[in-house]
């Protein structure tokens, strides 16, 4: 992966060790879109397969406005990052897991989808060919997203006829605009993220929008983000807008189920892995919205989202205060999460890929 001329907004691209940093504010990285050189892009019909794709410079799409995406939400994205080790080389952070959940979503939105091998190929292309993109270690990661879109026209409600498989990617600093401080949330009762039988356990593009004026009201309110409950029983938390949710009690951590309204991510499965790995019990079970009263800690996790704890929770006009402490359960493990994908903590499970 080491050049690339095709199409390219740069005549030559950078290649190792040439040109190493884009010319960007890496000190006050947030989290928006910063156009980078090149995107990953391929299309198939209804019933093919992808092919390879091309590296093409960064821009527009041509679509038809009857494209299956536009006019009925056929669409899956996901979100996976590239690091920057000390050393100069990228990491990965579990791309297959990414591949792998956007399998099961086009199954469940009747999408051709590319294979695993390819998801990763793909991912591991974008990071390389932006690399001059990618921040210096501890300031920041390159945000890959990868789009499955029906692009298609279709104008009766039905699969469109083609898809496309993109992947484009940003730097990135941190997610909320309160950096690495706790997080307020906001308990939504009248709006709810997913239902039974619904498609809020992939990562459908349709579970995104709807979720916008809960979060755009909890933010005039001051909140950080949204905390859902489920919609039949109004009991149960599931998760946040943009990411799962953790609860500590003494040596136990609980997140509620992934039973088809969660989204399974990839840093929740990890938190679960490394917690279980350092001695605690983790329990995956529906969570009665009153346990936030009890616990000791909570905290979120998400891709974009990192691991970030909770400060305080509001519901039904009360607050719940959590203690913020040095060493808690949330901060030790982030620093192993963040360890291992830095390249400062050995990987001993298979979960990076150095490019
Ligand atoms: C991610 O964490 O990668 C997500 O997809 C959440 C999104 C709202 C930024």
């Amino acid at each position: 992966y080491a050049c690339y001329s095709s199409h390219a907004t740069r005549l030559s691209p950078p290649c190792d060790g040439e040109d190493e940093y884009a010319n960007m504010d890496w000190d006050n990285l947030g989290f928006g879109m910063t156009p980078t050189d090149y995107m990953y892009m391929v299309k198939c019909s209804k019933d093919g397969s992808f092919e390879t794709g091309q590296l093409t410079s960064y821009g527009n799409l041509e679509l038809s406005p009857s494209a299956g995406v536009l006019n009925y939400g056929q669409g899956l994205y996901e979100g996976t990052k590239a690091y920057r080790k000390e050393d100069g080389r990228l990491l990965l952070f579990r791309p297959d897991q990414n591949a792998i959940r956007m399998k099961m979503g086009a199954d469940r939105m009747c999408m051709p989808c590319p294979s695993i091998d390819q998801f990763v190929d793909a991912v591991k292309q974008i990071a390389v060919a932006n690399k001059r993109w990618v921040p210096p270690p501890g300031k920041g990661t390159l945000y890959i997203r990868p789009l499955l879109i029906g692009s298609g026209p279709i104008l009766g409600l039905a699969p469109a006829p083609e898809y496309t498989f993109l992947v484009y990617a940003s730097p990135v600093g941190n997610y909320f605009k309160e950096g690495l401080a706790p997080l307020n949330l906001y308990i939504e009762e009248e709006f709810h993220r997913a239902s039974r039988g619904g498609a809020g356990g992939v990562k459908s593009i349709t579970n995104y929008a709807p979720v916008l004026k809960a979060i755009a009201r909890a933010k005039s309110r001051g909140f950080s983000d949204v905390l859902y409950l489920d919609s039949v029983n109004k009991k149960y938390i599931e998760e946040v807008s943009s990411c799962n949710i953790f609860l500590v009690k003494g040596n136990v951590i609980s997140t509620p189920a992934a039973n088809g309204t969660i989204l399974q991510g990839v840093t929740r499965r990890s938190i679960i892995e490394i917690a279980r790995d350092n001695g605690y019990q983790v329990e995956e079970r529906a969570i009665q919205v009153d346990e936030l009263k009890v616990a000791d800690e909570v905290f979120c996790t998400g891709t974009a989202v990192g691991v970030a704890p909770v400060g305080n929770i509001t519901y039904q006009g009360t607050r719940v205060e959590y203690k913020m402490r040095n060493g808690s359960v949330a901060e030790k493990l982030y620093a192993i999460l963040e360890g291992i994908k830095t390249g400062v903590i050995e990987d001993k499970k298979g979960w990076i890929t150095e490019i």
